[in-house]
């Protein structure tokens, strides 16, 4: 089992398709451990963004992520790292697949309804940089819904 940081950018929450994405990862067999709408201040966009700090689109990208709050996922399952980022689709929403989020809900390479964990190693420092140890769960998925 591995945990993975998603967050659903302004693009998704002020487009209304926040419950679609998620049922996406309910679909595909994901639990949530952890779920909440927050907004992102520019020191944890410096440090989450950091590898992009030089680019001339970086004051872009700042802007549009703290246009909105955004819903930061923490979600488990069997090789969830890469099954997320699958279930997205590339970066650039205009190269996405069909049937994928990005390809389906996406408009471009920055609009590209939310960020995933791309390692494990990140997966670990993201959920920490997101999510106190009191905001992700640990529990028995024991009960089932009507079909
Ligand atoms: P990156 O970490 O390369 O991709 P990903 O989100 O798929 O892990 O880039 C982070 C975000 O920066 C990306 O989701 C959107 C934005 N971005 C741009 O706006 N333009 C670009 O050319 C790139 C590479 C990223």
């Amino acid at each position: 089992m591995q945990t993975s940081l998603i967050l659903l950018k302004p693009d998704c929450v002020t487009g209304r398709k926040v419950g679609e994405v998620i049922k996406r990862f309910e679909e595909a067999g994901f639990q949530i451990r952890g779920c909440k709408l927050f907004r992102l201040s520019s020191e944890i966009l410096n440090e989450h963004y950091a590898h992009l700090a030089s680019k001339p689109f970086f004051p872009e990208i700042v802007a549009f992520m703290q246009s909105s709050p955004v819903v930061g996922l923490a979600v488990a399952g069997d090789n969830a790292v890469d099954r997320v980022r699958t279930l997205l689709g590339p970066t650039d929403s205009k190269k996405a697949d069909k049937g994928t989020i990005r390809g389906d809900f996406g408009v471009d390479v920055m609009v590209n309804v939310a960020h995933a964990s791309d390692s494990a190693e990140n997966a670990e420092i993201e959920l920490k940089r997101f999510f106190k140890d009191e905001e992700l769960f640990d529990y028995a998925m024991s009960y089932t819904t009507k079909p």
